[in-house]
């Protein structure tokens, strides 16, 4: 306060005063209603200051670590240290909210055998103890997914105390490092020639988890969003979805009957070159596959070169032209 008054006038003096005041009471009576409506926030702040109960076979964060100095690397500064958000570990049991209680442990002076630890325990333990607070939202699909119904688990992804990531404590530097373990062919098509901008090479633009989220979802494939593909890439085009006036049935069917939705060798991510793609279907249209003759490969037939059929057909995807909207010519 000392301070204050030799560099500051004596209305300027007052008007701190009383602000000092008005801080002094919101934070009481701010507090005071905490205490009255938010019962668990008073259990947190309880339970991390009582935490040398014995009774409760916790002994606090600050025992673990006069063994375990080096287990606060990586964890400290992590999300799950910020004592300030209510639902972290932190602000629970500390150490304890994932290894469980650690008395029998301390007093067997390290007893392993009376602690748990999630990367030798049943990995089904493993997820049940991380999921005792990541269990809504995009976690809720978890249980029964394709990768915990494979044993794929989230010590198998995540690391708590060592992560590489940047964010979401991998245990690989990037998210494709993590798939490509198990996903190596869907990975590898990323890396063709001609699709969309996924990957940490080529500008990060898009990632795995733009279309799949790994913890579940109701959609199939593990997709993020809609309940089928044409719905989970129309989140981002939904210009190609329509509805049109003229429908091409198969681009309501879904996407991947001409896309791959991870890259391929082809323009567009198409499965197949054009007039190929169009032809597994078209082959007794107005132009059948005579295409394929000397005569039109060595004129250079507008039905092969260039965008071949989407020369004309411009619409693929269908069409709200009242006249040649009919065969996607405009
Ligand atoms: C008195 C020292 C001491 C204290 C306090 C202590 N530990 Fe340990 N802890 C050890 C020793 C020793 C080991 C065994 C190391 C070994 O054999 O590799 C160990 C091993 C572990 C392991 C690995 C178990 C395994 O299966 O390999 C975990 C997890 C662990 N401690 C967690 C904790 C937690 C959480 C706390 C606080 C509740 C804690 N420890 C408190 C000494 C201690
Ligand atoms: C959010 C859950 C969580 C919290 C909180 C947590 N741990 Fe761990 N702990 C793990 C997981 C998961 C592993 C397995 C290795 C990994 O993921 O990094 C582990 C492994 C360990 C191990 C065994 C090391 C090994 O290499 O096998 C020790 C010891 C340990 N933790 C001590 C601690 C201490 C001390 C604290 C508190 C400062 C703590 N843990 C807080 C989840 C947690
Ligand atoms: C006591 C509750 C609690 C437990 C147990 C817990 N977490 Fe968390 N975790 C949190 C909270 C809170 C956050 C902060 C993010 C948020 O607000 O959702 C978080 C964040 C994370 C993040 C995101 C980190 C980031 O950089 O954004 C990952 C990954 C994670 N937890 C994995 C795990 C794993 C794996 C386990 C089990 C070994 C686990 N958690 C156990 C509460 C918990
Ligand atoms: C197949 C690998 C994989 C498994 C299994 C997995 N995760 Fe993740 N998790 C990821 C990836 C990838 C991210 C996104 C990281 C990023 O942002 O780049 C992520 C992100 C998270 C986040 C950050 C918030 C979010 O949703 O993006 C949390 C929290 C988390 N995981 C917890 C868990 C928990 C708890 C489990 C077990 C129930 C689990 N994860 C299982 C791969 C996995
Ligand atoms: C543009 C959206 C999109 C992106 C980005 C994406 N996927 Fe997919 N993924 C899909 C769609 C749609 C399917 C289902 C249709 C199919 O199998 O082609 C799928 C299917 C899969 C399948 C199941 C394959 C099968 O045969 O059942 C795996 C595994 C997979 N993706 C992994 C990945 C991995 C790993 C990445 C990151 C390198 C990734 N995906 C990026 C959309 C995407
Ligand atoms: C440790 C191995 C492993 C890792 C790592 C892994 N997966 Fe998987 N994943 C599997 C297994 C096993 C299946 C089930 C395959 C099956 O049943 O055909 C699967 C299935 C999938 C499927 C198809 C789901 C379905 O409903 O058919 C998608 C999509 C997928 N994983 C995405 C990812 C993404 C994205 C990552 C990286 C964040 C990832 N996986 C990391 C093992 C893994
Ligand atoms: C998360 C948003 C997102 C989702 C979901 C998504 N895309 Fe894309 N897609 C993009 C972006 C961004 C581009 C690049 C656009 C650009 O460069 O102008 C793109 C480009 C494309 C291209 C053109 C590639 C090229 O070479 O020009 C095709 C084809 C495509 N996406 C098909 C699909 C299909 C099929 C799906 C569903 C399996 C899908 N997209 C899901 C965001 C998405
Ligand atoms: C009948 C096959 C077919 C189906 C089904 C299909 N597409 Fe296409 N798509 C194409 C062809 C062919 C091109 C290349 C057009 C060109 O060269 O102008 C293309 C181009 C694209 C492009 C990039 C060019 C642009 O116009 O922006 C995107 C994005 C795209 N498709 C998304 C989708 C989505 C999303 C779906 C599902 C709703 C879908 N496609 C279904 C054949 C198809
Ligand atoms: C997976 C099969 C399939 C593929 C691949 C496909 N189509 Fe189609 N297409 C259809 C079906 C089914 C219809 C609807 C036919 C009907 O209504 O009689 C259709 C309708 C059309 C029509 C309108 C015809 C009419 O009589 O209404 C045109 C034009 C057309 N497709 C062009 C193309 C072109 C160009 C390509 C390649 C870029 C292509 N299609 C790829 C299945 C396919
Ligand atoms: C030079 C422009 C042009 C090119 C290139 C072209 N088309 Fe057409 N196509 C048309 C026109 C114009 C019509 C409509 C004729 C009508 O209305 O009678 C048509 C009609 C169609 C129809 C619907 C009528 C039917 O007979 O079933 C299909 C299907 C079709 N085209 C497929 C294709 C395929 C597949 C390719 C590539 C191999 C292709 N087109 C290349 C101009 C073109």
């Amino acid at each position: 306060m000392g301070r204050f008054t030799r560099t500051l006038g004596p209305t300027a003096t007052i008007t701190a005063a009383i602000g000092l005041w008005l801080v002094v009471m919101v934070t009481v009576s701010a507090s005071a209603a905490t205490r009255q409506s938010g019962a668990s926030f008073v259990k947190a702040t309880e339970t991390a200051t009582a935490t040398t109960t014995p009774a409760t076979g916790y002994v606090g964060e600050e025992t673990c670590l006069t063994c375990h100095e080096d287990h606060k690397k990586g964890y400290q500064g992590s999300p799950h240290a910020r004592a300030r958000n209510p639902r972290t570990p932190a602000a629970k049991q500390g150490c304890e909210s994932c290894h469980g209680p650690g008395q029998a442990h301390v007093d067997g002076g390290g007893d392993k055998t009376k602690i748990k630890n999630p990367a030798t325990m049943p990995l089904r333990d493993a997820n049940a103890a991380c999921q005792s607070c990541h269990n809504r939202s995009t976690h809720d699909n978890f249980a029964g997914s394709k990768h915990d119904a494979r044993n794929v688990g989230c010590v198998t992804c995540h690391s708590v105390h060592a992560p590489k990531s940047e964010k979401g404590q991998l245990k690989t530097e990037t998210q494709q490092e993590t798939c490509v373990q198990c996903h190596r062919r869907e990975v590898n098509k990323v890396h063709k020639s001609s699709h969309m901008p996924v990957g940490d090479k080529s500008g990060n633009k898009m990632e795995c988890t733009s279309c799949h989220n790994p913890h579940g979802s109701q959609n199939v494939k593990m997709l993020k969003e809609g309940t089928s593909i044409t719905e989970a890439c129309a989140s981002c085009h939904a210009e190609k979805r329509g509805p049109f006036l003229w429908e091409h049935a198969v681009g309501r069917e879904s996407c991947v009957t001409c896309h791959d939705a991870h890259g391929s060798n082809n323009e567009r991510m198409l499965v197949a070159k054009v007039p190929m793609l169009c032809q597994r279907c078209h082959v007794h249209s107005r132009h059948p596959a005579t295409i394929y003759d000397t005569t039109q490969v060595n004129n250079r037939s507008n039905r092969i070169v260039g965008r071949s059929c989407v020369n004309c057909h411009q619409m693929i995807h269908g069409s709200n032209h009242p006249t040649s909207g009919k065969v996607f010519l405009r």
